[in-house]
């Protein structure tokens, strides 16, 4: 008999909360018309708890569960699976929870080493399909595929061999030539002051790892890829081993040691190519995307004054910090280029997201979640709830907004209305959650007419509890 969740726990109840169950559902229940020429899958992943957690539960160490909407020739089907980690079949095994992927001091005493030694981690992060496989990660392990249609789990994926790091959940794809590029953090070791880049081709085959030393052990979340230039972001969320052993955060917010950011030639860098600029103080999750011309590199981002979520070296609060879409510029012409940035967008936003096939390049279109003071946060100490989708036009600076009310967003995905059809011309595609039904609803937007609402709504008699992100995948 599966023991109750911890009742004080506001990442184990509603919107976050774990469901308890699997499913397939055909034909979904459609308010408004699906566009005729949408066709693919979108994947949403997050942790969904299955057991009572051991210790503290933090909403990162939640067992992933991927969900899918299947659409096409104007209906819907959904499906979803918890992903088959390590883990996941000892704990089925023993209908409990036996690890806590956290801490390994609260793990049951027979698997007290596990955490060191697992290669699935928690699957909860982040989807991609790239080279004809559905990957889901989590920064701090290899991928692992799933089958595309029934979500089935195939395993723990490290590119023919050829992968020995984690992943992270922000992989980006050329849209040119299909090559995916990703990296690792703290790559050679727990707390390793390195992160390592992976080249991966159009068909999946891993052709280049580069490592690269960086000025301090930190936490590397997210990066950018521009046509000519790899950018690592080293912000100043440190790793620190001793730390840890004298009872501190083995991961806090050190805003002393700055922000230095790793720029590494895209074709043929190697790891004496890179060069370090420096930036003021700030701190970035998530980034909408980034460019190059002539040597200036331009990055767009959800930046933060300090790191929230963290807390700093004795254990007290990184400071009340909020996200605005800000732009980064980096000069690489100059002998010392130093990084400058500015605010672009007034409204608190995360999740940004670009049109992929503008991915590295010059650009127009971005979007985002963004909160508009409706739907209050269930977390102490929080203000509100992201319930709004937002476009940013970065050519004349407008934004055009659509709130979901009391209802909460996933992040949201473009997808272009047909081959070739212009930038942003296409739909945006987006999980939301009532706090009215408890349950969620694809949205489906004119990507470009955000206000006039969604043009369908595909509606789930369950919820999917809020996660972090997804992904598309084109049909045919
Ligand atoms: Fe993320």
């Amino acid at each position: 008999m599966a023991a109750p969740m911890p009742a004080t726990n506001p990442f184990l109840k509603f919107p976050y909360g774990p469901i308890q169950m699997e499913c397939d559902a055909h034909d979904l229940v459609v308010e408004g018309e699906i566009p005729a020429d949408l066709c693919g899958s979108l994947y949403r992943a997050g942790p969904n708890q299955r057991f009572k957690p051991r210790g503290d539960y933090h909403l990162f160490m939640g067992d992933g569960m991927v969900h899918a909407f299947h659409i096409k020739g104007g209906k819907v089907d959904y499906n979803n699976r918890w992903v088959r980690t390590a883990k996941w079949k000892h704990e089925d095994r023993e209908a409990r929870t036996l690890i806590n992927p956290m801490n390994p001091f609260e793990c049951d005493p027979d698997y007290s080493d596990f955490v060191f030694t697992d290669k699935d981690g928690t699957a909860n992060t982040a989807t991609v399909w790239h080279g004809e496989r559905l990957l889901v990660m989590e920064e701090g392990h290899p991928p692992y595929e799933l089958d595309p249609e029934t979500l089935e789990s195939l395993g723990s994926w490290n590119f023919r061999g050829k992968l020995n790091t984690a992943m992270t959940a922000h992989p980006k794809i050329d849209p040119e030539t299909g090559e995916m590029v990703f990296f690792a953090y703290m790559a050679t070791g727990p707390f390793a002051a390195d992160v390592m880049v992976h080249k991966v081709n159009a068909e999946g085959i891993l052709t280049e790892s580069i490592l690269i030393p960086t000025p301090y052990s930190a936490m590397v979340h997210d990066f950018v890829v521009t046509e000519n230039y790899i950018i690592i972001p080293v912000m100043p969320i440190t790793g620190s081993l001793e730390r840890a052993m004298e009872g501190g955060p083995p991961f806090a917010w050190e805003a002393e040691k700055g922000v230095h950011l790793g720029v590494l030639p895209r074709h043929g860098g190697k790891t004496e190519d890179v060069r370090w600029v420096e930036m003021d103080l700030g701190f970035t999750f998530h980034f909408m995307n980034g460019f190059d011309k002539d040597g200036v590199i331009t990055v767009d981002c959800s930046q933060f004054e300090s790191a929230p979520l963290f807390p700093t070296p004795d254990g007290g609060s990184s400071g009340k910090s909020e996200p605005h879409l800000t732009r980064w510029t980096l000069d690489m012409n100059a002998q010392h280029p130093r990084a400058t940035f500015a605010r672009i967008d007034e409204y608190v936003s995360e999740f940004p997201q670009c049109d992929p096939r503008y991915a590295g390049r010059a650009y127009r279109h971005g979007w985002y979640t963004s909160p508009d003071g409706e739907l209050k946060s269930t977390l102490e100490d929080s203000g509100y709830f992201y319930n709004t989708i937002g476009h940013f036009d970065h050519q004349t600076g407008a934004v055009d907004r659509y709130s979901c009310g009391q209802a909460m967003p996933s992040e949201a995905i473009f997808v272009p209305a047909y081959e070739g059809a212009a930038e942003g011309e296409g739909y945006l595609l987006a999980v939301v959650t009532s706090f009215e039904t408890r349950t969620s609803s694809l949205y489906i937007f004119n990507a470009l007419k955000l206000a006039d609402g969604p043009l369908a709504k595909v509606h789930l008699s369950h919820s999917v509890p809020a996660g972090f992100h997804g992904s598309w995948r084109q049909g045919d």
